[in-house]
């Protein structure tokens, strides 16, 4: 993912740049406090309630994210740190609360009885942009690219067990405004600041079809620098209330996003009526995902490739452990979907990419009738083009082969010895999702052995 990294050309400038950043994160706190405050006042409560749960759920809880797999005392302690802080907070600005709740007006969805709200919930390098376009090809749908993407730029929780409770609370409430078409919310965290409700840096605008369509593509005027602008046109900066009335004026919202680790957290606005929300959990072959990742994020890998490589360095703990958080995480969402809860009943929906891969077009029509949203021509016809090779002199597509070329291509790029640490690592994940173990790199490699089970449906043990 594009992080856009640049760094200071001297000293001064690099202090400057330190200012600047200080004053952010401290404004940034403040409207963090400000989302979950406004938006729940009971929260803080709740907060400390999970916080004050037993030892126990720490240690489940450190199971499933790696950023809690710290020593037990440690995540003991900053927890509570949070906890802390985040009733200081709730002191001091209730009262700032209240008087910006005057002037705020609500922006809510009209109560279109029919009005869906989809949910894509994935991670990296799992083909969710791919999966994402079949929701933005629908004309109807007002749809998302990643907009948490900023939360996670500006938000900088202190390091430690708390950062995965605090981002996972802010990112769900932020999605709640998202899905209501409170669209401002998201200004709060675009970096430099929007004027006027005006953006050049509304991150993959051009991903997203309703943000560069009319009228939410303004004449372009003048030229202005734009870091994300619309791929086929050229339009003005995002003005966010336009963008916000063509949401509304949708009959429907769905929106990806990478970086909501719990399917549990997310109980409050599956509990929303306004929202009848779908969420679609997105899965890949973890093997397959490391191998993308090394590919696609080469710096952070350098130690795993060196050490699949020459055997001179060791993987660290961490890394592996980041590895076991990453799959667990997945694991015990799918578990909480699949077991369907009563909150979650008929709302939750598993897709594994692979078969995305293999019958694009079929399972586009299972998630849309999962969502109760009708799929159109546009969307067929996006599927079509964007998955089929070219027509041979045969006359006969050769989808079915390229595309199980395509995604199986990772066997032969990742080091077998890397393979067997995902496989000790992800098992658990693996075996529910159907990925087949490879007991040697011959199985790896050997395109006559399907390392995927045939699976329609996905059972909990
Ligand atoms: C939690 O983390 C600690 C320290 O990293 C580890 O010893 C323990 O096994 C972990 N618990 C679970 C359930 O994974
Ligand atoms: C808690 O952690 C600190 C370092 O993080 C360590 O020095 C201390 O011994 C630990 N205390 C207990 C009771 O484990
Ligand atoms: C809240 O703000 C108002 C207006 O600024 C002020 O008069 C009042 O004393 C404040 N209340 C508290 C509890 O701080
Ligand atoms: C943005 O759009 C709104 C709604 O049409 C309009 O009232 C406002 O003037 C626009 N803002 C700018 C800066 O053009
Ligand atoms: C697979 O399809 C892509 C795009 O459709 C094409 O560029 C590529 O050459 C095809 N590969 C094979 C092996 O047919
Ligand atoms: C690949 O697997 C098939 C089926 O098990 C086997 O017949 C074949 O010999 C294997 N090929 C290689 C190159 O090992």
């Amino acid at each position: 993912m594009d992080k856009g990294h640049t760094l200071p050309q001297d000293f001064g400038e690099f202090l400057h740049c330190m200012r600047m950043r200080s004053k952010f994160t401290i404004f940034l706190v403040f409207v963090v406090a400000l989302v979950i405050i406004e938006k729940e006042n009971n929260i803080i409560s709740r907060v400390s309630d999970k916080l004050k749960q037993s030892p126990l759920s720490l240690t489940e809880a450190n199971s499933t994210d790696p950023s809690l797999a710290l020593s037990e005392n440690g995540s003991l302690m900053s927890l509570s740190e949070l906890d802390s802080a985040f009733s200081q907070l709730k002191k001091r600005l209730q009262n700032v609360t209240l008087q910006l709740g005057r002037t705020r007006e609500p922006l809510l969805a009209p109560a279109k009885g029919t009005r869906k709200h989809v949910l894509l919930m994935a991670t990296t390098r799992t083909g969710s942009s791919f999966v994402g376009e079949f929701f933005n090809q629908q004309g109807n749908i007002f749809y998302l690219f990643e907009p948490l993407w900023h939360i996670e730029r500006t938000v900088s929780f202190e390091p430690g067990g708390a950062n995965a409770v605090g981002s996972a609370l802010v990112y769900r409430d932020v999605l709640k405004q998202l899905f209501l078409c409170d669209l401002y919310i998201l200004e709060n965290f675009i970096i430099p600041l929007p004027e006027d409700h005006l953006t050049q840096f509304m991150f993959r605008r051009g991903s997203s079809r309703s943000l560069c369509e009319e009228p939410v593509c303004t004449p372009f005027v003048k030229k202005v620098f734009e870091k994300y602008h619309c791929k086929n046109r050229r339009c003005g900066p995002l003005n966010v209330t336009l963008a916000a009335e063509a949401c509304l004026r949708k009959d429907h919202m769905a929106l990806k996003a990478v970086r909501i680790r719990q399917l549990e957290f997310l109980r409050p606005l599956v509990e929303d009526p306004r929202l009848d929300m779908r969420i679609i959990q997105l899965v890949r072959d973890p093997r397959a995902v490391l191998a993308s990742r090394m590919v696609a994020f080469s710096g952070k890998y350098e130690t795993w490739k060196k050490w699949a490589t020459e055997g001179a360095a060791t993987i660290s703990d961490d890394e592996v452990q980041r590895l076991r958080g990453n799959c667990e995480s997945i694991r015990l969402s799918a578990e909480l979907g699949l077991r369907q809860p009563a909150w979650l009943q008929g709302r939750y929906m598993l897709v594994r990419y692979e078969d995305i891969a293999r019958s694009p077009l079929r399972k586009a029509k299972e998630m849309y009738k999962f969502t109760g949203i009708a799929i159109t021509p546009q969307v067929e016809e996006w599927i079509q083009k964007n998955t089929q090779a070219p027509q041979d002199s045969n006359g006969i597509y050769s989808t079915q082969k390229n595309s199980s070329e395509q995604f199986e291509k990772w066997r032969f790029s990742i080091p077998f010895k890397l393979a067997q640490v995902v496989q000790n690592v992800c098992s658990p994940a693996m075996n529910l999702f159907g990925y087949k173990l490879a007991s040697s790199p011959e199985i790896l490699t050997n395109r006559s052995i399907s390392l995927l089970e045939e699976r329609r449906t996905f059972r909990v043990t």
